[in-house]
């Protein structure tokens, strides 16, 4: 939508599925040796394999240092910060320019319910923005038109997916149900590492693990097979540094501890007959 073309977007390398801030350093050095002009660092809070949490504050420093604006890819995570614990692993995402997030993933709100927050309101004035005599006057009184910040003129009423649960049920149900989920994550962790076939790949430090069986990538997908065809727990898998692995993620309000339980013995047995 930006119009920027593939090359010009740089990857980072990570550390233990994080963002290596040393080398973004060095990228932004080399690219700025080259001619390029590099404008804007990603991190990411919660990220889609491991719900890994890149160092905030450290690529804040730099994005500050290096006059670049900083987004943050929220999508999955960023609502934690409704939870204690997101409090503490997403210490820092204040200082981003913009953050993405999706209610409808940690939420379990209605799909297509993506925000964005921006910092500086005024950053979100487009060019596009039309006074042209058909269209209804612009909003005097604090609100905007969202027409002029968005790429849609006739849009849906979003909002309201997410504005009517809230209003009505209170956030109080929203946030015991990630509190519930950071909880039963890290006893899902320790009963998959009391499992003697698998081994874990990526600590969850929100609400996301990913482990694979110690056989190889031929057993951890026939163990993936095997447990999505029984039909208790949905996973997904992905590839982690060149190995399959298999994906917990858990944030959907149905999933409580009798139904992990149950899960979980079903891919201990499983395991064994892979
Ligand atoms: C970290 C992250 N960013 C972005 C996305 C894409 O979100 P959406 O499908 O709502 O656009 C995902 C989806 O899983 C995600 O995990």
């Amino acid at each position: 939508m930006l119009g920027l073309p593939k090359e010009n977007l740089r990857l980072v390398k990570a550390d233990n599925h994080k963002m290596s801030v040393a080398e973004l350093e060095r990228m932004i050095t080399e690219d700025r040796k080259k001619g390029m002009n590099p404008f804007i660092v990603i991190g990411t809070t919660g990220t889609t394999k491991t719900g890994s949490v890149d160092p905030i504050n450290d690529i804040a420093s730099v994005a500050k240092k290096e006059n670049l604006w900083f987004h943050i890819d929220g999508a999955y995570g960023a609502l934690f910060m409704l939870t204690e614990k997101g409090k503490e692993v997403l210490k820092g995402i204040h200082l981003a320019d913009s953050i993405g997030f999706d209610p409808h993933k940690t939420l379990s709100l209605p799909y297509g319910t993506g925000c964005l927050l921006v910092k500086d309101g005024s950053t979100m004035n487009f060019d596009y923005i039309s006074d042209d005599s058909y269209m209804p006057p612009t909003p005097t009184q604090g609100d905007h038109d969202y027409a002029d910040i968005t790429p849609e003129l006739s849009r849906d009423y979003r909002g309201l997916r997410v504005w009517l649960p809230i209003k009505t049920l209170g956030i109080a149900p929203f946030v015991l149900n990630l509190e519930e989920k950071l909880k039963l994550i890290e006893w899902t962790e320790k009963e998959i590492k009391a499992i003697p076939e698998l081994e874990i790949l990526a600590s969850p430090e929100l609400t996301i693990l990913a482990f694979a069986h110690k056989n190889g990538d031929a057993a951890t997908r026939l163990l993936m097979e095997k447990i999505n065809n029984r039909g208790t727990l949905f996973l997904s898998s992905c590839m982690l540094n060149g190995k399959l692995a298999i994906r917990i993620c858990l944030l959907a309000f149905r999933v409580h501890y009798s139904r992990l339980n149950t899960g979980l013995t079903e891919i201990a047995q499983m395991a064994k007959e892979c």
